[in-house]
């Protein structure tokens, strides 16, 4: 078996098959049953938020009445997208970037996900100049989604990050600048806010960053799948804005689309046109729905007050429930835990430092329970030292019903209390 593995299988295609996060929590999150007695608090999906839902499935009938839906249907885009659609952008972005974007700065993908798995391997692995570079990620945890993405073997790096204690059973991650090393390193990434933990790095931390990189010129890219402008789940924290060397992702996915598959990058234009040579071999297009779309939620400037008015409030209040509901459940049965400063985005990010079994074998015992949540040792990649959080952390998210919280709470902290090595 495993010689007609190495057979036929690449490198990359042996290792994706071993080990891959990201396919464990997307493959739970699609065979959700519909049992009533599931709860599901570990994929990335978005709340139904009826409010939001009202506005998308008006904007899906008027384009489906409108005459273009015909080229819609019909007719490629261009691999990252075609140019009057591309000015759109560049025009109705560039005020929530401060700055003056053009068509040659923007790129449309199908999800953010498929942009990033060409800018990693876009800058790093094996360089046209013969050097191996690498990815580094300032701050672990980080988004899942990443580790895996890049074709080469060994291309993350990372180190653990400074835990600065917030308050009673708080803390947070923040940048550990005296281990920050850019040897070998081709690109930095990072999400603002943070997946899995919710932290929102300081524009101070992103500018201290970039004063390291700019003599090597290693691009930074900044993640804002959660962040400005949309859905702006970024806390009292300000909006990154563009600058020469970033690279931006913005998606369409938590704003309450992510069957749209729609992402936008926006980037220098020698980056934005590698890209769209990325894009034509994977891709050949982008796909027109997203991008009509997007043309019409621009036009009509709905993005801001959805966000405002809907998203952050919901998102806020869900939060709160949750914390509530955990905490409370955790104090009840006597969980010695620790939460990571939810500061945007929408997961928790918890900590069990008493914790007798991995956390894997805690997400396996929860799933058992049908409480699905995501196992921490996930969000690591690229760190080779040791760090006790790998194995005490799970991630979940807020965005279910009440009921659901509460009893997702219940179970876990049941099964928490009776795999402890000491109690409170
Ligand atoms: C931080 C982050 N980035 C990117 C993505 C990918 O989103 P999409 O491909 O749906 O735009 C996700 C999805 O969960 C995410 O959490």
């Amino acid at each position: 078996m495993t010689e007609t593995m190495d057979q036929n299988y690449s490198i990359w295609a042996k290792r994706l098959r071993e080990n891959q996060g990201i396919r464990s929590l997307m493959e739970d999150l699609g065979q959700a049953t519909g049992h009533p007695d599931e709860i599901l608090l570990g994929g990335g999906n978005p709340a139904h938020i009826p409010e939001a839902e009202q506005i998308f499935q008006e904007a899906f009938s008027s384009l489906a009445k409108d005459p273009m839906l015909r080229s819609l249907l019909g007719d490629y885009q261009a691999p990252i997208g075609n140019d009057s659609f591309r000015s759109l952008a560049a025009d109705y972005l560039s005020p929530f970037f401060q700055t003056n974007l053009k068509k040659e700065n923007i790129a449309f993908f199908n999800g953010s996900q498929n942009a990033y798995s060409y800018l990693l391997n876009l800058h790093s692995g094996p360089m046209a100049d013969g050097s191996f570079k690498k990815i580094l990620l300032p701050i672990v945890p980080e988004y899942i989604g990443y580790a895996d993405q890049s074709i080469a073997d060994h291309t993350f790096i990372a180190s653990p990050p400074n835990v600065v204690t917030t308050g009673k059973n708080r803390f947070r991650y923040e940048l550990n600048q005296t281990t920050f090393d850019l040897k070998d390193v081709g690109v930095l990434a990072l999400s603002r806010p943070t997946n899995p933990t919710g932290n929102v790095l300081s524009l101070s931390d992103l500018e201290w960053m970039e004063e390291q990189t700019k003599h090597r010129k290693i691009p930074l890219l900044i993640d804002l799948a959660y962040g400005n402008p949309f859905p702006n789940l970024i806390g009292e924290e300000a909006p990154v804005p563009y600058k020469e060397g970033r690279t931006l992702s913005l998606s369409f996915s938590k704003i309450g689309l992510p069957g749209v598959r729609f992402g936008i990058i926006i980037s220098d234009s020698d980056t934005i046109q590698t890209l769209s040579s990325f894009a034509a071999v994977g891709n050949l297009a982008v796909g027109n729905l997203g991008v009509y779309l997007m043309a019409l939620l621009f036009q009509k400037n709905i993005l801001p007050s959805l966000a405002k008015n809907i998203l952050r409030p919901f998102y806020e209040s869900k939060l709160k429930l949750a914390i509530e509901r955990f905490t409370t459940e955790f104090q009840k049965m006597g969980v010695d835990y620790e939460i990571h400063d939810p500061m945007g985005g929408f997961f928790l990010w918890i900590r069990f430092p008493s914790l007798s079994i991995s956390n894997h074998e805690l997400y396996q015992l929860c799933k058992e329970n049908r409480l699905f949540i995501v196992s921490g040792h996930y969000f690591f990649p690229g760190l080779n030292r040791d760090f006790s959080h790998t194995k005490e952390c799970i991630r979940l998210t807020y965005c279910r019903e009440e009921e659901e919280l509460a009893r997702g709470a219940q179970i876990l902290a049941k099964i928490v209390a009776s795999h402890q090595t000491k109690s409170e």
